[in-house]
């Protein structure tokens, strides 16, 4: 069953049509709400709101363990998270729908691993492409279809956060080769790809990072943006949901 994971601005889905919740209690904590299992463009589909409904959890608070083992428990078999960004290159402006093809990370002192619990071997998960190949091709194909236009690949720097950035980080992570900057990409996609789920991400950019406008970062400013912009992430979620045999 395709899962999504929502973030900032997605803390629900009204489109889905609600069936059942699993729980959010793992071996691992408690994720941050309970999965709901709905349907979706006539196709059974999970939801988890990353910082919570409502949004309560900053990204460095958010038990990444808990939510993708309660995302897995509940019968995952893939997962697509949508999150807000800002936007560092050119092709990344405010507005933009990015679907990255890798990330760099740029957290510290997240539980970033299943295998730490010294009881099974020493494990060290493949992570050279962090996202899944096809599953973001078929993200890119449900955008085609609805003749809408995603960036098709670039570059993720997930920061800690809870500040933004400083304009001096956002130059180095530019130097680095990021696009987009979140805080909660990792450890999200890794404790995807240690429990084997293909994991992609659809990513909306809110505001230009920092010092790539003449001007604050607001809240307001990042609502509005992710008012409009969430009309599209729907309507491609539902459009990849139908998509799912
Ligand atoms: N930086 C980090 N995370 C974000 C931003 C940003 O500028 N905008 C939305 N999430």
């Amino acid at each position: 069953m395709l899962a999504f994971i929502g973030g900032t601005g997605l803390t629900q889905m009204p489109s889905l049509e609600l069936v059942g919740e699993h729980s959010a209690s793992t071996r691992w904590g408690e994720a941050s709400a309970p999965v709901q299992e709905g349907v979706l463009a006539g196709q059974k589909v999970l939801f988890l709101a990353r910082h919570g409904n409502p949004h309560v959890l900053l990204p460095h608070q958010v038990n990444y363990r808990a939510n993708l083992a309660a995302l897995k428990n509940a019968g995952a078999s893939a997962i697509v998270a949508a999150n807000a960004v800002g936007g560092i290159t050119e092709r990344c402006g405010s507005g933009a729908l990015v679907v990255p093809d890798q990330l760099i990370d740029y957290t510290w002192g997240r539980d970033s691993t299943y295998f730490d619990d010294r009881s099974g071997p020493v494990t060290h998960v493949d992570f050279s492409w962090p996202f899944d190949t096809a599953l973001r091709l078929q993200l890119v194909d449900a955008f085609e279809q609805l003749q809408l236009e995603p960036v098709n690949g670039g570059v993720y720097g997930a920061t800690q956060g809870p500040r933004l950035e400083t304009a001096a980080e956002i130059e180095r992570m530019e130097r680095d080769g990021c696009d987009i900057v979140g805080m909660t990409g990792m450890p999200e996609a890794v404790l995807a790809r240690e429990l084997e789920l293909p994991y992609a991400m659809l990513s909306l950019v809110v505001n230009p990072a920092a010092g790539k406008a003449d001007r604050e970062i607001t809240m307001a400013e990042i609502e509005a943006v992710l008012h409009k912009g969430m009309d599209a992430v729907h309507a491609v979620l539902a459009k990849l949901a139908s998509m799912q045999e």
